[in-house]
């Protein structure tokens, strides 16, 4: 079912000291940081040759991710993210074995302007799962 590693997301506090250390110490090829305020959250893209690493910056209130650095003061490993060619049908085959799937239970338009889905991460080793059809 599920096909390429899409990106893992880091929730971090500080997106300028998260891009000055992908930039200077990794030498990383960092986007612009761009404001996503449906999603409450600031999203910079770190472009690797085989992936993407998303820094997340909480944006206004009730952002998904300030519980997250509530536990996590330093930021962290917030989601990993795979891609599915059908969500519809990644989410009933996971649903029939007992998944759960995060909000309605219905794909939403994620941040890259696709389909996507959250499954709980008591399900999945402990990890926020996201799905993404591509
Ligand atoms: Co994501």
């Amino acid at each position: 079912m599920i096909g390429r590693l899409n990106h893992v997301a880091i929730a971090v506090r500080n997106l300028e000291a998260a891009v000055a250390t992908y930039k200077d110490a990794l030498g990383a090829k960092v986007s612009e940081a761009t404001a996503e305020p449906e999603h409450g959250v600031t999203v910079v893209f770190v472009e690797l040759p085989n992936t993407k690493i998303e820094f997340l910056e909480p944006l206004g209130e009730n952002s998904p991710i300030a519980k997250f650095l509530e536990r996590n003061p330093d930021g962290g490993i917030h989601h990993v993210c795979y891609e599915v060619d059908d969500i519809l049908a990644a989410r009933d085959q996971l649903k029939a074995r007992g998944a759960r799937v995060l909000g309605d239970g219905n794909p939403k338009i994620g941040a890259h302007g696709k389909p996507v889905l959250f499954l709980h991460p008591k399900d999945f080793l402990g990890t926020l799962t996201e799905l993404e059809q591509v």
